[in-house]
């Protein structure tokens, strides 16, 4: 099967994963919407970008950009959820503020930015979900707490969406992007940033599961 994609939205689009899905996105001839804080990306545009400034934390910010979508006009075939902090990658004790800022972006502004724009994703589509298999349950290790615990809860609710939607065939996909060379996956990472996003590319373009967790390196379905 190959998974129309006129239309997409990633969001954290100004850099790592976010910015080469949207440029792979752009190569193969998508239009892309992309969320990213400042409301720019650097050094880049395309004829068929659109940069919304929005802060997934920020539930006013939320609001103000799914109206901009609205006033676009455009049903979304896949709305990536990219945007996500990594805040406590090497700790082992979880801290109040680091749970606090870690869940605001990972889980509570990734469900309420999803929410705010399930309106925009036509019958049909997709949501796809920047999980980890780090919050994969026999991949648990005692580092990262709150990162771990923030998309384990995404993973959820990335089930729970996909029973909700399934009446509109709606497909929900949590996956795992590889471990990859960005800011946050750092320079030792195994996966370049383009392999990556090739590989979520073939993901959107190819997958027809719903509500379960793919893994790009593996190229296959994982358990939870
Ligand atoms: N790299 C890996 O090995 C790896 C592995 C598994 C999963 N992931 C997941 O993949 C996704 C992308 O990660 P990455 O490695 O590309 O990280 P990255 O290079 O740090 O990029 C993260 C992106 O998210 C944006 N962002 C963060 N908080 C935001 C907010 N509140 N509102 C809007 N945008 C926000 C950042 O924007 P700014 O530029 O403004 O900071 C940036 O564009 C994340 O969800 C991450 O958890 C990554």
């Amino acid at each position: 099967m190959n998974n129309s994609i006129t239309n997409v939205l990633v969001t954290g689009a100004s850099n790592g994963i976010g910015l080469d899905l949207t440029k792979k996105l752009l190569q193969e001839g998508a239009a892309v919407i992309a969320i990213t804080r400042s409301g720019e990306i650097a050094d880049f545009s395309h004829p068929r970008l659109t940069i919304i400034q929005g802060d997934i934390s920020n539930e006013e910010s939320i609001k103000i950009a799914a109206n901009q979508v609205k006033e676009l006009g455009i049903k979304l075939d896949c709305l990536v959820n990219n945007a996500g902090v990594g805040l406590d990658l090497g700790d082992e004790i979880p801290t109040a503020a680091l749970m606090n800022a870690t869940f605001a972006t990972n889980t509570t502004g990734t469900v309420l930015f999803t929410e705010a724009f399930l309106e925009h994703v036509k019958d049909g589509g997709q949501i796809v979900f920047l999980s980890t298999a780090m919050a994969l349950v026999r991949n648990i290790a005692p580092n990262a707490p709150a990162y771990r615990m923030s998309k384990a809860a995404i993973n959820i609710y990335a089930v729970m969406l996909s029973q909700r939607l399934a009446d509109k065939n709606i497909r929900v996909t949590p996956l795992h992007p590889g471990w990859v060379q960005t800011r946050m996956g750092g320079d030792t990472a195994p996966v370049t940033i383009e392999q990556s996003a090739n590989g979520i590319y073939k993901a959107i373009t190819e997958n027809t599961h719903t509500g379960k967790f793919w893994n790009i390196e593996l190229d296959a379905v994982e358990e939870f």
